[in-house]
C-alpha cells in the first residue's frame, strides 16, 4: 500500500502543474473560484486513475496528464455545485467556495470549469474520449437529481441507493479509468474492463464515503479527516447505509419517532450529534463499509483482463486503499 501512496504523491506535482496551466485559460471571473477549490487540496484520485489505466494499457505519452487534469477540473466543478446543492459549508478542510464568493459566481465558475474540462478532452481529437466524458457529466447530474428525489424519505431500497451513487459518483470514476484506456488505444475488451473497474471502484468509493460521514472529528476540529463536516448526510436528510443499520437496531416505536423527525427536518443538533456518535461507536459505519467489499471484488475481477504490469498491481492496491481509507 505504501507504494501506492508513494506513487500518488510522486504524480501529484505533475497533475497539479497541468491543472495550473488549465486554470490560466479559464475566464478571469471564474479563476479565483477554481483556484480556491483546487488549491484546498483533494486526493487527486481521479487523475491518478487515468494515469494508471493509461499506462497499464501501454500509453507512455504525457497527454495522459492533460486528460487527468480535465477529469480533476470536472470533479472540482461538481464539488462547487454539490456544496451549493447540499448547503455544505466545508470542503477539503476549507470554507466551501459559496461561503467565500457570491454563490451565483460559484455556479457559473462551475459551468466554466465543466466546459473547460470538455474542451481539454476534445483537444485530443478523438470523439470517443469526448463521448466518454460527456456521458459521465450527464450521469453525474442524473445521480444528483435522483438523490434529491430521495431526500428525507422514510425508506430507501438498496437498489435505489446503488442507482443513485452509481450516477452521482461512480460514473466519474468510470470515465477517469476509461479515458486512460481509450487514450492508450487499447482493445475494446480492455476498454470495457477499465470502465467496469472504475465503475465498481466508484460505487465502493461512495459507500465508504457514506460510512466516513459518521467518523468522529479529529481533536480540536469540527471535521473528520475527510475535511467535510461530520454528520453532513444526516443533516442533509440522506438515508445512507450506516443510518439504515442504526434504524433497524432501534425498537419499532423509537425508529418511527426518529423517522418522523428526520422526514420533517426536526432533529435537533444534539440528537444528530448523538446519533452520529452511536452509529460510529456501535459499529454501524464499519458494517456499512463492508458493503463495499463485493464491489471491490468485482473491480478486481475486471482488472484480471489487464496484462500484468506494475500499474495493474497499483490499481489492484487501489481497491484495498478504498476499503481502508479514512479521508
Ligand atoms: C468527494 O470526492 C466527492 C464524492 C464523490 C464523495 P473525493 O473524496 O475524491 O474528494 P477530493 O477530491 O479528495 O477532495
Ligand atoms: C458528491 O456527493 C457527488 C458529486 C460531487 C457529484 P456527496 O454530496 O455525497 O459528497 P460530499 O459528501 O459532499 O463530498
Ligand atoms: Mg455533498
Ligand atoms: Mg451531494
Amino acid at each position: 500500500m505504501q507504494d501506492l501512496r508513494n506513487s500518488l504523491a510522486e504524480e501529484q506535482p505533475r497533475i497539479n502543474s497541468s491543472l495550473q496551466l488549465a486554470l490560466r485559460e479559464l475566464p478571469p471571473g471564474a479563476r479565483p473560484v477554481a483556484e480556491h477549490v483546487l488549491a484546498a487540496g483533494g486526493k487527486r484520485l481521479r487523475p491518478f486513475l487515468t494515469l494508471l489505466c493509461g499506462r497499464a494499457l501501454g500509453c507512455r505519452d504525457s497527454g495522459l496528464y492533460l486528460l487527468g487534469a480535465a477529469v480533476e477540473m470536472l470533479h472540482a466543478a461538481t464539488l462547487l455545485h454539490d456544496d451549493i446543492l447540499d448547503n455544505s459549508r466545508l470542503r477539503r478542510g476549507k470554507p466551501a467556495a459559496h461561503t467565500v464568493f457570491d454563490p451565483s459566481t460559484v455556479i457559473l465558475a462551475g459551468d466554466a470549469m465543466l466546459a473547460k474540462a470538455l474542451l481539454m478532452v476534445s483537444a485530443h481529437g478523438d470523439p470517443r474520449l469526448t463521448a466518454c466524458i460527456s456521458e459521465a457529466v450527464m450521469r453525474t447530474a442524473e445521480g444528483e437529481i435522483l438523490e434529491f428525489g430521495q431526500l428525507r424519505k422514510a425508506s430507501l431500497s438498496h437498489e435505489e441507493y446503488l442507482d443513485m451513487i452509481t450516477g452521482k459518483t461512480a460514473w466519474m470514476l468510470r470515465a477517469s479509468c476509461e479515458l486512460g484506456a481509450l487514450r492508450a488505444e487499447a482493445d475494446e475488451d480492455l476498454v470495457r474492463a477499465a470502465a467496469s473497474f472504475g465503475l465498481e471502484l466508484g460505487i465502493a468509493f461512495q459507500i465508504v464515503d457514506d460510512a466516513l460521514d459518521f467518523s468522529p472529528p479529529a481533536s480540536g476540529k469540527e471535521e473528520a479527516g475527510t475535511g467535510k463536516p461530520r454528520g453532513g448526510d444526516l443533516r442533509e436528510g440522506k438515508l445512507t447505509p450506516p443510518l439504515l443499520f442504526y434504524l433497524s437496531s432501534l425498537p419499532a416505536s423509537e425508529a418511527s419517532g426518529f423517522m418522523e423527525r428526520f422526514a420533517a427536518d426536526l432533529l435537533s443538533e444534539a440528537e444528530m450529534d448523538s446519533v452520529c456518535a452511536t452509529v460510529h461507536d456501535r459499529g454501524f459505519a464499519l458494517k456499512a463499509r463492508d458493503l463495499a467489499g463485493a464491489h471491490l471484488e468485482r473491480a478486481k475481477a475486471a482488472l484480471r483482463a489487464f496484462p500484468p504490469t506494475p500499474e495493474r498491481d497499483l490499481l489492484e492496491k487501489m481497491t484495498v486503499y478504498i476499503q481502508q481509507r479514512d479521508q
